[in-house]
């Protein structure tokens, strides 16, 4: 096969760019390991800033999201039972809209379907090769035989677990990393969100996130400890975890029901650099993650394809590489805020240490966020999306 981008990936990043890529006349396939209803079963988060809700319209895969997302003017935080309450709209203009990851990938897998433009299910063993030479290609294994494809750039869109950072070798790339020693303990209920925003809480007894999906349909999220197992933690137990969490109002708002999904994600801050090598690009996943506190995962996956699209466009169209060559500093810039910006609010609501010294500098960090326009602001600018 030939195509001119071979994108290894069918998540969120590898779709995304393919819709950019189809839509301005660039020939591109996709190579996924899995099949299209295993990537649609993975419950993530759903946050979306205004700059990839701009990106996903571009795309022509919006309609849906306007349709039953949820735009979302500010953000609750919840401190030790007293809860707060900061406007992104008045302090920015600027809104956020809850919808599913799960939702938009959908959206863009119907999107690729609709425009026929090719996409490789339950492909195995994929291996990139020549990525420093003229013709890279990338074979796999798909239906009990081998095939090869043949293309220009190959776009590494397979995840942090996936083959194509790994096909750099270590020599070439540095990684920066820092590991936090706990986990996120997640449930999906059919009942009814607590509040109309989102409560983010900090408590004694550890973090708690109050988010949904639908008016009916609620997300929730308690911090937990890495050696914890699903096994352990019945439905009642994660309530009578996370009501104490909460403040009076919510705590007798609060609805509680059988999770129809209950999932433990280990929070980790990554970033691999640089984003190029060759003829590989890496976004997304494959080249940064964040913790899930500061709901830029996604975002940032968007952020990075919409600067890789621009450089492939300006490539084939303009026959200028600018923008190719300056893929991975553009892309590290913001990776790098959005590293910082998930870092800090992650460290400043969770229970990370035992030491009152760090207990009272949260409390410090929360009271000036809460009184200062310029750290409301500061925190504002960056939950809603830095500008590209
Ligand atoms: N060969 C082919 N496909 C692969 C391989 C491989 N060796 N390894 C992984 N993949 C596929 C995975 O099955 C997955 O569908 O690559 C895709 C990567 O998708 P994501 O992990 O969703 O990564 P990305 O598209 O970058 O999206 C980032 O996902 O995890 C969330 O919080 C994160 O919201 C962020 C978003
Ligand atoms: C979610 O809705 O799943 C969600 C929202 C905000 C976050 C993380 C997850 O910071």
């Amino acid at each position: 096969m030939r195509t001119q981008v071979a994108i290894i990936g069918a998540g969120p990043a590898g779709l995304l760019l393919g819709q950019l890529l189809h839509k301005n006349g660039i020939d591109n396939v996709i190579v996924e390991r899995h099949t299209g209803e295993y990537v649609l079963g993975r419950v993530r988060a759903g946050v979306i800033e205004q700059v990839t809700m701009d990106l996903l319209d571009e795309a022509g895969v919006g309609e849906r999201m306007h349709r039953d997302g949820l735009i979302h003017d500010g953000v609750q935080i919840c401190v030790d039972g007293k809860r707060h309450h900061l406007s992104f709209k008045e302090l920015t203009g600027k809104s956020v809209m809850v919808y599913g990851q799960t939702e938009i990938t959908k959206d863009l897998m119907d999107g690729r379907a609709a425009v026929g433009a090719p996409t490789l299910y339950a492909a195995y063993d994929v291996a990139l090769h020549d990525i420093h030479g003229g013709k890279p290609r990338v074979t796999f294994r798909k239906d009990g035989s081998t095939h090869e494809i043949e293309c220009d750039f190959i776009a590494g869109c397979d995840g942090f677990h996936g083959i194509s950072r790994k096909s750099v070798p270590p020599s070439a790339i540095s990684n920066y990393e820092r590991v936090y020693p706990l986990g996120w303990l997640g449930i999906l209920s059919e009942t009814p969100p607590v509040s109309e925003e989102l409560i983010y809480v900090r408590h004694p007894r550890g973090f708690a996130l109050c988010s949904m999906r639908s008016p009916t349909r609620s997300r929730y999220y308690i911090q937990c400890s890495l050696a914890d197992d699903i096994e352990s933690w019945p439905d009642e137990r994660f309530w009578e975890e996370l009501r104490p969490r909460l403040d009076d109002e919510a705590r007798e708002a609060l609805v509680t029901g059988p999770s129809i999904e209950k999932s433990i994600a280990p929070l980790r801050s990554f970033v691999a650099e640089p984003m190029r090598f060759g003829r590989l690009f890496l976004a997304g996943d494959a080249a940064h993650i964040v913790p899930p506190t500061g709901a830029k995962g996604l975002n940032l996956a968007a952020s990075d394809v919409q600067y890789l699209a621009r450089g492939l466009i300006e490539h084939y169209r303009d026959k200028s590489d600018s923008g190719l060559e300056h893929y991975s500093e553009r892309a590290l810039l913001r990776v790098w805020k959005a590293e910082r910006f998930s870092w800090w609010m992650t460290t400043m609501l969770h229970r990370i240490s035992d030491n009152p010294f760090d207990y009272q500098l949260q409390l410090a960090d929360l009271d000036y966020l809460f009184r200062s326009k310029a750290a409301a602001t500061a925190f504002a600018e960056n939950y809603v999306g830095l500008p590209y």
